[in-house]
Order: structure tokens, then sequence, then C-alpha cells
């Protein structure tokens, strides 16, 4: 078996893959050989030292999702069967450190056998663990927080990432009006002529201000739902100028640089800002969680939902694939593949 291992804290070459012995699952576990690794800005973090919550000290093993088929079952496992393909469920890698729990980076995966949830067909090998991030982060926030309404429209950020791509997706879905706003005015055409991109209106917010785009697409109204992972300063500033009344605006991300803003507007427009983690879902109980999972299935089995892979990197080449996320020139998720 591979594994990636952080040895201290810094940059890319501090990941280093290591072999080991295959290991054995235990009674009521089983064995995933892990077909896709989805990366995420958390793995960045932990390597550097900024998410030491989830990391605990070096050594450790980062990576928060992977999916494949199941090549070896323990004794008592009944529901399971080798072959089977499965995705790990959200609640299942919590932490980066351990021998044999955490961190994702790695050719096989061994957990309980309640961790993992069969994949439909409807999503292909190299997707199996680019599923949950994307997709609960943004129907969590979106649909079972939010409630979002058809006609309402909602202000997607970073664009091109996998989580705005997959947001998208879940306003049309509700029917909602998805306004995708890209700091890369590099990467618009890219999107463009993505089948995968359901964007109603694709607007770039670094050449000039912004707030009148959205003024012009929301017909004065305003954006009611904003699910913004930058969170800061004049980015967040235009958010709340350009928010409708009674407008939320989710933050699950801190992409941005801090500045001033002027909050003054919130009071008038009875409007809001919250924040949110896709984690809540997996604290609350186990069927919020269950049910939000087969709505996501559903949406991927409907053909509403389709993942991007932007970039595959072998696990070989971790070192490669982290310097290519903290770039930021891709278009949807990363994914290693071991
Ligand atoms: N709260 C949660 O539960 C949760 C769950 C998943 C992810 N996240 C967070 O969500 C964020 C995106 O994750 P991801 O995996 O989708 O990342 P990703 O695919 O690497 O996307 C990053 C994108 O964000 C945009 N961006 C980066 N810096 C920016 C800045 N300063 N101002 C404006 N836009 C900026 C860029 O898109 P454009 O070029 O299109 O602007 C960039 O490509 C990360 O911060 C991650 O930690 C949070």
């Amino acid at each position: 078996m591979k594994r990636v291992i952080v040895d201290r804290f810094g940059g890319p070459e501090t990941l280093r893959v290591v072999e080991e012995p295959t290991t054995e699952p235990g009674p009521g576990q089983l064995r995933v050989r892990v077909t896709s690794i989805g990366m995420n800005h958390a793995e960045l973090m932990a390597r550097r030292g900024d998410y030491k919550i989830v990391s605990g000290s070096p050594p450790f093993t980062p990576g928060l999702e992977c999916g494949g088929v199941i090549d070896a079952i323990g004794a008592g496992v009944t529901q399971r069967r080798v072959g089977d393909r499965v995705t790990l469920g959200l609640d299942t890698p919590r932490r980066f450190r351990g021998a044999d729990s955490g961190g994702t980076y790695r050719s096989h995966y061994i957990c309980d056998a309640a961790g993992v949830l069969p994949a439909p067909d409807a999503i292909p090998d190299e997707q199996l663990g680019a599923v949950w991030l994307p997709y609960l982060t943004a129907w969590g926030c979106l649909i079972w927080k939010q409630g979002l309404q058809p006609g309402q429209f909602v202000g997607i950020p970073a664009a091109s990432s996998s989580v705005g791509l997959a947001a998208a997706q879940v306003v049309k879905q509700a029917g909602g009006i998805a306004i995708g706003l890209t700091s890369s005015p590099d990467k618009v055409d890219a999107i463009k002529a993505l089948p995968t991109a359901r964007f109603d209106h694709l607007v770039v917010t670094t050449d000039r201000p912004w707030h009148e785009d959205l003024k012009k697409i929301t017909g004065g109204h305003g954006v009611d739902v904003y699910l913004d992972p930058v969170a800061a300063g004049e980015y967040l500033d235009t958010e709340i100028r350009t928010l409708a009344n009674n407008g939320t605006i989710w933050l699950y991300g801190l992409l941005g640089k801090p500045g001033p803003v002027n909050m003054a507007p919130l009071l008038r427009k009875s409007a809001a800002i919250r924040g949110w983690m896709v984690s809540e879902l997996a604290t609350v109980d186990h069927a919020t969680l269950l049910n939000a999972c087969g709505k996501v299935l559903d949406g991927f089995a409907a053909g509403a939902y389709r993942q991007h892979v932007g970039g595959r990197f072998k696990l070989d080449d971790v070192r490669e694939a982290h310097v290519a996320m903290e770039r930021g020139r891709h278009i949807g998720k990363l994914v290693l593949i071991p």
C-alpha cells in the first residue's frame, strides 16, 4: 500500500510517498482500493501548519475524501461485498493523524463497513472521491440551511472552483438564477465552454467594479443569497451593497484579504451574514447526513449534477498536485489517482 506522509510543516517538498505492507481489515471492517482522492484546500493548510485542529502535529497523512472499489472485507461484514464501488462517508475520515484512520492520501483505505456508501454508475471511478465536499457544501447550505426558492438570485464567488460549479447545478435544479463570480478573466471562456457549468450569468470581479453588473442582472432587486468562500474586504463590501432585502451572505471559506466593510446596508435590508461548515451535516444526526447524501446521489442519477475534473495526478506526483492547487489555474476538482 502507498501512503502520503507529511513529516514536518512546510511546502510541497514535505509530502513523501511511502510503501507499507498491505494490512487486512479487522472484524466489521472493509478495505477500499482507492481509485480517486479529491483534493481540498484543507490539505494545503494542514501541510503548512495552518489547520492543526485537523492535522495535529506531523507526521500525518492528509486528505478528506476518497472512493474506490472494495477489495477485502473483514469477519461479520454482510452489507457490502468485494467489488462494490463505494465512496467514503463524510463522517468517516475526521482527522489526518493516526496510523489506520484519518487522511485519505493513500492507495488503500480501511474503515468500518458502515463508513462507506454504495456509488451509482453515474459517478465514474476517478470521481468516487470527489463528490461529497463540493456537493454537500453547496446542497447543504443552499437547500438544507437556506431553503432556496425558485426565482431567487444566487451569487456564487469562486465560480471556477469545484464548490462553485456544484453550487450552480444545485441552484438550477432548485429553479434559482445562478450568477457566477470569478476573479480570473482568463478562465471565463473556458468556464462558458464547460457542459457542466450551469451559470445563467458570469461576472468578472477583478477588472472593474462589479456592483453595476449585479444591479443590471437582478433588475435592481439585488442578490438574494451569496455562497461565498472569499469573505473579506472589498469583496464582502460589494456583496453587502448588492444584497436584496432580507438577503443572506453565507461564508464558507476565508480566501480573501481582510479589509474594512460597511455594515450599514445590512440594517436597512434586514439582511444577514452567516457561516457554514459542511461538517454540520455530519454532526446533527446520521439520518440527516444520509438524507443529504441521498439527495446528492439523486441529482447525479437524474443528470442534474455532474462533476468536472480539472486535473489528474498520480499519487506519486502529489507534490506537483499541491503546486497546481496552490497556483489556482484549474477549473473544477483536482484528483489524485493512486
Ligand atoms: N466550509 C466548508 O465546509 C467548506 C467545504 C469545502 C470547501 N471549503 C472552502 O471553499 C474554498 C474553495 O474550495 P475548493 O476546494 O472549491 O477550492 P478550489 O477548487 O481550489 O477553488 C479556489 C478558487 O477560489 C477562487 N479564489 C481564490 N482566491 C480568491 C480570492 N482571494 N478572491 C476571490 N476568489 C478567489 C478562485 O476561483 P476564480 O478563479 O473562479 O475566482 C480559485 O480558483 C476553500 O477556501 C475551502 O477551504 C469550505
